[in-house]
């Protein structure tokens, strides 16, 4: 079942997806070699609660930490651990939710630890522009297959591949909502697209195939072929005035 949420709904879902930008910012502020991923969860988890406001991963399904914190050829779902220690060329993502007043955040970033190949910087180029271009066709009286083609034309434009196993989402109240937002598709099928909807649109970018694995500790996903993959995402309601990124700081 779709929740639509109406314009006093989306006010608050946008003060979850405010301190959910304002802990991501200062998560990549703090990212430089040397540092490990359990600091980084830390810094996290402290400028979350210092706002009032829950880390809506931790505990969830039983994980672990504050944020998803993923290196390289890990794509998703990465536990914080004080033994990964960030070292120059590596790229980072960190996926984190902010539960305040009764609605979450949901967003993702993938950062360079210092200087990074042309190629990975093209990876990280693609999964922004991608999610750009499924945003874009997030409008009232489009159909979801419309957001999943835009962002898997533009991977595929550049020869990357689009995960298929792990999709965005529905969010709202709960972390994971209906509908189910695939990152490719086909324009003109699927749900229609309405006013009211609150979407974690999140590409998952591979520079190689699309297939991923995960790990036996139950939560980490790696790209299969080991090469290294790129995620962005953002929570998006579509609204009167068309799309509005929830989890961005409005000054
Ligand atoms: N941000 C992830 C998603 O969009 C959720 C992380 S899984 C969790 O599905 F268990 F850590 F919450
Ligand atoms: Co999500």
């Amino acid at each position: 079942m779709i929740i639509l949420k109406n314009n006093l709904q989306i006010a608050e879902m946008k003060k979850a997806g405010r301190i959910t930008a304002e802990a991501m910012a200062v998560a990549i502020e703090s990212i430089r070699e040397g540092v490990s991923t359990w600091d980084l969860d830390r810094i996290i988890r402290h400028r979350i609660e210092r706002c009032g406001a829950r880390p809506t991963f931790l505990g969830y399904g039983g994980f672990p930490g504050s944020a998803c914190i993923s290196l390289n050829d890990e794509v998703i779902h990465g536990i914080p651990s004080r033994t990964k220690i960030l070292h120059e060329g590596d790229i980072v993502k960190i996926d984190v939710g902010a539960f305040y007043h009764g609605f979450t955040g949901d967003m993702a970033r993938t950062v360079p630890v210092g200087r990074i190949s042309a190629e990975t910087e093209k990876l990280i180029t693609a999964a922004r522009e991608s999610f750009e271009c499924g945003v874009a066709a997030f409008k009232e009286g489009g159909r979801m297959g419309d957001i999943g083609s835009a962002i898997q034309n533009r991977v595929e434009a550049d020869g990357f591949s689009v995960v298929r196993r792990y999709i965005g989402h529905g969010v709202g109240r709960e972390l994971h909502e209906d509908p189910e937002v695939p990152n490719f598709g086909t324009a003109g099928r699927g749900i229609r697209l309405q006013k009211g909807m609150t979407l974690a649109i999140e590409p998952m970018v591979n520079i190689g195939k699309p297939d991923v694995r995960e790990l036996s500790d139950g939560w980490t996903v790696k790209t299969a072929d080991g090469t290294l993959s790129a995620h962005y995402e953002n929570s998006v309601a579509l609204t009167d005035e068309g799309t509005v990124i929830l989890t961005a700081i409005y000054d």
